[in-house]
């Protein structure tokens, strides 16, 4: 059964295509290298032994879309991770946002509204809760208005697949992401992140590793128990796996409703100081770190109820956050030797 992968040479997209092939799918890659690198492609081999095919196109030109879909028309499920992600970056540049995150949705969207039956996965964020007021937070917690266009990208994009339900064979799962970390524990894929990481546990390896000065801690005055923000920090690996429970479900034509939502965390909350002595447990060494202002449009505490994707998907994460930030150490270790 082959199942596209959009953005499938990124960090979440190629540990889910690992997994896609441990359980048996045949896996079509489509990725426009804009924030990954064709050498992943490699380490999925080294890991699962299987070449996934691989498309380099740029959703953004729905002429490559429908042709895609022309060639591939036995594509069974669709996952689309294919999306810039950079809260910052989207606020200096909200139309390169609203372009890259909605139309080849909207495209792709398109090409499966004529198909007889199209399961849809959706990459979407608990970045759609805003501060919520309840912890841990459910997926009735309700949506606040979005803080970024990023932000806003992943509401609207959940509407539109919403709305296209009601009225095709579409059937989805909107998997609202909390903190993805790690790396597959064979170091044979991470997260590569782009210039200076705007993400917590990659600027932590990368000073490890001695290539940033210090990790500057945003704000220490927040009311939580060590003054740092609190967050869902979730193995990468385990976030991979709940993407193809969620695709059986879909497949098997277990789905209860045309779009189901599910919140996916490890459902444990951490400030960034326990992620930073998480960081020198499993490293061994010191992390130098300075306290300094709030970031702008952080919030506070976030972290998630996953009590309906343990009992409908059958899913929970197994890692602990030791386990994942020692696998995004050893990582950055391999990357850099
Ligand atoms: C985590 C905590 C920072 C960097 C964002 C997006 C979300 C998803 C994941 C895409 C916060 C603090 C961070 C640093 C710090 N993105 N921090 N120093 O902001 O929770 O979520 O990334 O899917 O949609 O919103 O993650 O890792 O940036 O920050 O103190 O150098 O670490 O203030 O409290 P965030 P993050």
């Amino acid at each position: 059964m082959k199942i596209l992968v959009t953005g499938g040479l990124g960090f979440i997209g190629s540990h889910t295509v690992v997994e896609l092939q441990n359980e048996g799918f045949e896996v079509v890659i489509i990725d426009n290298l804009s924030n990954s690198t064709e050498n992943v492609l490699n380490g999925i081999i080294a890991i699962t032994g299987r070449q996934p095919i691989f498309e380099k196109l740029d959703l953004r030109e729905k002429a490559s879309v429908q042709d895609f879909f022309k060639k591939y028309s036995d594509v069974s499920g669709v996952i689309h991770f294919a999306a810039s992600k950079a809260v910052g970056e989207s606020v200096e540049n909200p139309l390169l946002y609203y372009e890259n995150n909605l139309n080849p949705l909207i495209y792709i969207l398109q090409e499966l509204q004529q198909k007889d039956k199209a399961n849809f996965i959706f990459s979407s964020s608990c970045t759609v809760y805003g501060q919520a007021e309840k912890m841990p937070i459910t997926e009735n917690a309700p949506i606040q208005p979005a803080n970024s266009p990023y932000g806003n990208t992943k509401q609207i994009g959940e509407e539109i697949i919403e709305d296209v339900a009601k009225v095709s064979n579409i059937t989805a799962v909107l998997l609202r992401y909390f903190n993805p970390i790690g790396a597959h524990p064979s170091a044979e894929i991470g997260e590569l992140p782009n210039g200076v990481p705007q993400n917590l546990v990659p600027f932590i390896t990368q000073t490890g590793i001695g290539l940033r000065k210090e990790l500057s801690v945003f704000g220490a005055d927040y009311p939580t128990s060590d003054g740092t923000c609190i967050r869902d920090y979730i193995h990468v690996v385990d976030l991979a796996k709940a993407h193809v429970v969620a695709l059986k479900r879909l497949i098997e034509s277990k789905n209860e409703s045309k779009v189901e939502t599910f919140n996916i965390g490890s459902g444990t909350g951490s400030t960034v100081l326990e992620v930073i002595n998480s960081f020198e447990k499993v490293s061994g060494q010191k992390l130098p770190y300075k306290l300094v202002d709030r970031r702008e449009g952080d919030v506070i505490e976030a972290f998630a109820d996953t009590e309906k994707a343990n009992a409908i998907l059958g899913w929970k994460a197994e890692s602990t956050l030791d386990e994942a930030v020692e696998s995004a150490w050893k990582w950055e270790k391999k990357i850099r030797s």
